[in-house]
């Protein structure tokens, strides 16, 4: 069981967002085999497919990707990843993925905090964030909406997992001022 030694943080303390870096891959190995193995349906990746990383790979996650951190009184909370495309055509977006709140740090601003970050982050150095959210999560849904991201399409059956497909959304935050596409 991955979360079972985990502390329950005092609720409502404010974290503070940080990047990670190399040094916090015990940390970050913990909290993202727990947010997989909690939700397998809200992420692309796997909890069979990670947990069989070594902690170098996760360090090098950290060395090679932006993802945000909360922190609780030294606590990792939450986390969030930035990933910019490489593509010579697609260079100007950029994917908020990886969002990640534990249970205990819930409902408290947390999750809103690090999608700040990450908008923050993304904003000087692209023109647009992307994320794709399984449409029933209804929790990210308005946890996004609210930070300013616009429903622009959806991916219909996208994910498989136990036999039962899920719908995801496609929402974008522009930071040129356009506001957002408009579905016909
Ligand atoms: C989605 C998630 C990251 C939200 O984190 P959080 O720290 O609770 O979010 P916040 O406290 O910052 O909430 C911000 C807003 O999101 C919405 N929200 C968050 N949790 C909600 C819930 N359970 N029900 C309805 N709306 C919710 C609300 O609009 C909220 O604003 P409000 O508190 O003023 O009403 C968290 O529930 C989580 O980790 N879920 C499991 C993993 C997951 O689904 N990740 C997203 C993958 S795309």
């Amino acid at each position: 069981m991955v979360c079972s030694a985990i502390m329950t943080p005092a609720p409502h303390a404010t974290p503070t967002i940080k990047l990670l870096t190399p040094a916090d891959a015990a940390r970050y190995r913990t909290i993202r085999l727990e947010a997989l193995a909690a939700h397998p349906e809200a992420f692309t990746s796997t909890f069979e497919r990670e947990r069989e990383k070594p902690l170098a790979w996760f360090a090098e996650r950290l060395a090679t990707s932006d993802v945000f951190g909360a922190f609780i009184a030294d606590e990792l909370v939450g986390t969030a990843g930035f990933r910019r495309e490489d593509g010579a055509k697609t260079a100007h977006k950029a994917v908020l993925w990886g969002m990640y709140v534990r249970p205990g740090a819930r409902r408290s601003g947390t999750g809103r905090l690090l999608v700040d970050a990450i908008a923050a982050h993304a904003a000087q150095r692209v023109e647009q964030l992307h994320l794709v959210v399984v449409s029933e999560n209804v929790a990210a849904l308005r946890l996004y909406a609210a930070a300013g991201f616009v429903e622009y399409g959806r991916g219909v059956r996208a994910l498989k997992h136990d036999g039962r497909y899920y719908d995801e959304t496609l929402m974008a935050l522009f930071f040129d001022g356009s506001g957002a596409i408009r579905p016909r």
